[in-house]
C-alpha cells in the first residue's frame, strides 16, 4: 500500500518535472520570436519603418562582402569568420523577406514576376555560399567567387530598395506596416 502510494507520488512528481521542462522548452522556442514581435512593434510605432530596418541589413551584408573580397588569401581565419557571419546575416534577413515580405508583395502589390526572380536570386546566394564554405580559404578562386556572389545581392538589393519594396510600402496602411514591422523582427529572431 504504502509502496503504491510511494509510487504514486512519484509518477505525479515525474509528469509535473516532464510539464515544467515542456513548458520550459515551449517558452524558450515561442519567447524570442514574442519578445522580438513586441520590441519590433514599439520600434515601429517610434518610427521605425520596417523598409528602412531591411535597407540597413543590405548595407551591412554587402559591408562583410566587401571585407572579404579585400581580405588576403593568407586571411583564412579571417575568410573563415566573415563568411560565417554574413550566411547569419543573410539567413535571418532571407528569412524574414521570403516568409512575410515576398509573400505580401505577391498578394498586395500584386507583383507576381518580381517576386519570384526575387526568390530565385535567394537560392543563387545559397548556392554561391555553399560554394564559398566548401572552397579551400586561400583559393585564389575564392575572391573572384565572393565578387560575383556581391554583385549579385547588389543587383537584387537595388530592385528591392529602389522598385519592388516602394511599390509594397504604398499599398500598406500605417496599421499593416506596423505589423509588418513586427513580423519581420519575428523571423528574424528565429535565426539571429
Ligand atoms: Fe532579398
Ligand atoms: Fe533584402
Amino acid at each position: 500500500m504504502r509502496q503504491a502510494r510511494d509510487s504514486g507520488i512519484s509518477t505525479n512528481g515525474l509528469m509535473a518535472f516532464a510539464g515544467g521542462v515542456l513548458v520550459a522548452l515551449v517558452a524558450s522556442r515561442l519567447m524570442p520570436p514574442l519578445v522580438a514581435q513586441a520590441a519590433g512593434t514599439l520600434r515601429a510605432q517610434a518610427g521605425r519603418d520596417p523598409f528602412d530596418a531591411l535597407a540597413h541589413d543590405h548595407r551591412v551584408i554587402l559591408s562583410l562582402l566587401d571585407q572579404m573580397e579585400d581580405s588576403p588569401d593568407n586571411a583564412t581565419m579571417r575568410r573563415t569568420q566573415l563568411l560565417l557571419r554574413l550566411k547569419r546575416r543573410l539567413a535571418a534577413h532571407a528569412l524574414a523577406e521570403e516568409d512575410v515580405v515576398y509573400p505580401l508583395l505577391h498578394d498586395r502589390a500584386h507583383e507576381e514576376e518580381d517576386t519570384r526572380r526575387l526568390y530565385a536570386e535567394h537560392a543563387d546566394m545559397k548556392m554561391h555560399l555553399f560554394a564559398l564554405e566548401q572552397m579551400p580559404k586561400d583559393d585564389p578562386r575564392w575572391r573572384a567567387r565572393v565578387g560575383e556572389l556581391r554583385a549579385l545581392i547588389a543587383g537584387h538589393v537595388h530592385q528591392e530598395e529602389d522598385v519592388d519594396f516602394p511599390r509594397l510600402r504604398e499599398r500598406l496602411d500605417d496599421r499593416a506596416t506596423v505589423r509588418l514591422s513586427g513580423s519581420v523582427q519575428r523571423e528574424k529572431a528565429l535565426v539571429l
